[in-house]
């Protein structure tokens, strides 16, 4: 992807891993960083290409660790090449794609298929994360060895826990040996069974069957202890509960390596949202009430979930904000709520909706791009740290954005297939203005 020489010139270079934030220029040359701060005339080649960024953010790329590309299997859902250009408009150069797929990716043969893919059609970085167990059925570890050294970055079965508590403990034992999380999808099926939506009044009075708390909590606390007894390396996947804020707490506490994500939706809607009017408190009938975009695992849940989870991101416990993407077909949605696929499609809206809690002072700008950059490549291990960070000599991974951009969510001009958003029609502030990846040009607002 490498190419020629590029200038951004006057934006707000936020680096947090370097404790970076000042006015400056970005000098790129052959795909890498080559010059942060005062870029002298004769520095630029001839021919460089230049972006003004005055009154724009300049910052590494974000880092996604938890989507769904659905390659290979469901591209009537999703492709690499559309979920890629999804992420590119969102302002993500790298994307770690969950193994939901069909095949799953089970073994070093689909690892090398979706690399290949990726060769030919991503427009941005495309890190494939490998089963946890064979097929994703939870009955046998997946080779992970072989795995590893296919390239896999972290081990899951998303969309299904890894049910089997011994099953878990010798994956975590694997994990520590490999330096490669375990990222679990934690819901204690016996208590979520065919539950919908958070349990409560709203599940209540739309006669929804709902999902407790503890469905979440319970295979928290389960991995928490096995990741003790193990020293393996567990990362919870879109933690959505206000008593799994304490729970993370206590476990990195005792020094645990234990590691967590948060997801826009879940930092900045409610289960209000199913009940129509858009979560706003209101005397009229709701129009959009059992909204089938709404319908995610986990699930929307209260205000103070949702507020617990702010102050856990603001305050460094919670890792990092991962998008959950989730695209599905039209036809999914169009059905009953209980019958609905679950899933949000978030690429293309995460940092519009992410920054609300910047603009609402619960948390600063460069905390937000910590958790979008820093945060993730943490939670991967050291080999993401060059793709983090706008330090010279590094990859230019990129991202330009306006965060007082206000744009209506259209889903119909998403990149993304899944035009699945319960945003749909809200304005955001914040958008992505261009997005580079090693330095070349991936994306550029239009609009902007
Ligand atoms: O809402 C969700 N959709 N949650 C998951 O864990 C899986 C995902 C999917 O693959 O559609």
């Amino acid at each position: 992807m490498a190419s020629g020489a590029l200038l951004i010139k006057n934006g707000r270079v936020i680096d947090p891993g370097r404790n970076f934030d000042q006015v400056a220029s970005v000098l790129v040359r052959d795909g890498r960083i080559s010059i942060v701060g005062e870029v002298p005339a004769d520095q630029i080649p001839q021919g460089c290409q230049v972006i003004d960024a005055t009154g724009l953010v300049v910052s590494p790329g974000f880092i996604d660790i938890h989507c769904h590309l659905r390659e290979p299997g469901f591209e009537y859902k999703e492709t690499i090449a559309t979920g890629t250009r999804a992420g590119a408009r969102g302002g993500f150069t790298s994307l770690c794609c969950m193994p939901n797929t069909e095949p799953p990716i089970d073994n070093a043969a689909v690892v090398d298929l979706i690399r290949r893919r990726s060769r030919e059609d991503a427009v941005v970085r495309v890190h494939p994360v490998g089963c946890v167990t064979k097929g994703r059925k939870g009955k046998a570890l997946a080779e992970m060895e072989e795995l590893a050294s296919a390239g896999v970055v972290a081990f899951s079965d998303d969309g299904d826990p890894v049910y089997d508590a011994n099953i878990m403990r010798l994956a975590l034992s694997y994990s520590a040996d490999l330096g490669i999380p375990i990222t679990n999808h934690c819901e204690e099926h016996a208590l979520s069974r065919n539950g919908v939506m958070a349990e409560g009044w709203i599940a209540t009075r739309l006669g929804l069957p709902g999902i407790p708390a503890a469905a979440e909590e319970a295979m928290i606390a389960r991995d928490i202890s096995l990741a003790e007894l193990t020293g393996g390396r567990l990362h919870l996947a879109h933690i959505t509960t206000s008593g799994a804020v304490p729970l993370l707490r206590q476990a990195k506490g005792k020094g645990l390596n234990v590691t967590a994500e948060v997801c826009p939706h879940h930092l900045t809607i409610t289960d209000k949202w199913v009940l129509g009017t858009r979560g706003i408190e209101s005397s009229g009938a709701s129009t959009n009430a059992y909204d089938t975009s709404t319908k995610v695992y986990p699930p929307l849940r209260g205000g103070s979930d949702v507020e617990a989870l702010i102050e856990g991101l603001a305050d460094g416990l919670i890792d990092c904000i991962a998008t959950d993407h989730a695209p599905h077909e039209p036809v999914s949605k169009q059905v009953t709520y209980n019958e609905a696929a679950f899933g949000i499609s978030v690429l293309e809206t995460a940092l519009g909706s992410s920054l609300q809690l910047v603009h609402a002072g619960r948390m600063t700008l460069n905390s937000l791009v910590d958790r979008m950059t820093v945060g993730p490549a943490r939670v991967l291990g050291p080999t993401f740290d060059e793709l983090a960070t706008l330090e010279p000599g590094t990859p230019a991974d990129i991202v330009v954005f306006d965060s007082d951009l206000e744009w209506e969510v259209d889903p119909s001009k998403f990149e993304s297939k899944g035009k699945n958003t319960p945003l749909r029609g809200t304005t955001l502030k914040g958008g992505v203005v261009t997005t580079i990846v090693e330095g070349k040009v991936v994306y550029t607002n239009a609009e902007s």
